[in-house]
């Protein structure tokens, strides 16, 4: 096969930040997907409906003349989130899920939630009118290792969770594990599960082996290669419960090649051109457009898109190794890898 065309595609887990960041990386995504999650993570949090709303004009304000790219938002669970303003951004169609961090698990996660009986209350207002919650699925305990965090978390606080708030729908975003794939694929239709790109290209060893390599540092942090492989049979399997959420998440080369350095790849530029690769090789192309075009919009219950994106076939493609903004560059994420698929 040479060429694909599928549906247009989704991104289910997108961080485009604020300000000028935003104005550089935002045309990205939106050349390729129609529509995309938005990460609240910002700094302050967007917690509130209203915040949500600013926000979207500001993301809609950057897009290039034509554009017809719709940021999904979210709002940003606190142990103070407003149940009833939740349910008026959901009514209103403003917002289309919620986000559960753990308190310090990520990158601006400090405002997350500590103590989870505390958002008990919201989480069954939730289940209630249908407003998925996405979830950070790693435990932030001392005591529990980096790389186990994840399948900690599923068994100490998300199997719980799902347990004692029946019909809350959740996304495990951005899975690492052969747990997380296992889990989620048990979840029947109320649990869904994101894959990023990068997750799909990279183990632990593309971060630590021959020097140490910032760009390839993000969280949950790349495991190793039988999880890898995992989230290549799952996201290759044409499961309804795996949809593409790239979390593309840029940060400023200099924020990341730094003695503590941030956490994140930036995959939007290149990522369809990576999937055609990574399902051509695991002999899975036509499971290409149910993962990145259709599981997604079936599990948030919204129509698949009516346009269609062509990949084609032949010399490497190359793309931009940075993008650049006026603070500086973003340092495109590299797969180490030829890329044959160009996006028409
Ligand atoms: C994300 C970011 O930079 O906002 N970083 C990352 O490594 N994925 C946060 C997140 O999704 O965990
Ligand atoms: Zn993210």
């Amino acid at each position: 096969m040479t060429q694909i065309t599928i549906r247009r595609p989704d991104d289910w887990h997108l961080h485009l930040r604020d300000g000028n960041m935003l104005q550089a990386v935002a045309p990205e995504t939106a050349r390729h997907f129609e529509r995309a999650i938005i990460m609240p993570n910002l700094v302050p949090p967007v917690v509130t409906g209203a915040q949500a709303s600013a926000y979207r004009d500001r993301i809609l304000a950057t897009l290039p003349e034509g554009s017809r790219f719709e940021p999904l938002m979210t709002l940003y669970l606190t142990e103070d989130t407003d149940a009833e303003d939740l349910a008026r951004a959901h009514a209103d169609g403003l917002i289309k899920a919620v986000k559960l961090y753990p308190a310090g698990a990520t990158t601006n996660s400090a405002s997350g939630v500590k103590n989870f009986d505390t958002v008990r209350p919201v989480l069954e207002k939730m289940a209630e009118i249908g407003c998925p919650l996405c979830v950070h699925g790693e435990v932030v305990d001392d005591d529990i290792d980096i790389f186990d965090r994840e399948a900690v978390f599923i068994d100490r606080i998300l199997d719980p969770l799902r347990q004692a708030t029946p019909g809350l729908r959740v996304v495990m975003e951005h899975i690492t594990t052969a747990q997380g794939a296992a889990y989620a694929r048990s979840g029947g239709k109320d649990l869904g599960a994101t894959i990023t790109t990068h997750h799909l290209v990279i183990n632990r060893n593309a971060m630590l082996v021959g020097g140490i390599k910032p760009h390839y540092y993000c969280l949950p942090v790349a495991k190793r290669e039988e999880h890898r492989l995992a989230l290549r049979k799952a996201a290759t399997s044409g499961e309804a419960c795996y949809f593409l959420g790239t979390d593309s998440a840029p940060h400023l080369d200099g924020a990341k090649l730094s003695a503590c350095g941030c956490a994140g790849c930036f995959t939007a530029t290149n990522t369809l051109s990576i999937l055609a690769e990574v399902f051509e090789q695991d002999g899975a192309l036509d499971k290409l457009e149910g993962f990145a075009s259709l599981n997604g919009p079936a599990f948030y219950g919204l129509p698949v898109n009516t346009g269609t994106l062509t990949l084609t076939k032949g010399d490497p493609v190359t793309y931009p190794e940075k993008i650049v903004t006026p603070e500086g560059d973003v340092t495109v994420f590299d797969p180490m890898m030829p890329l044959h698929w160009r996006v028409d």
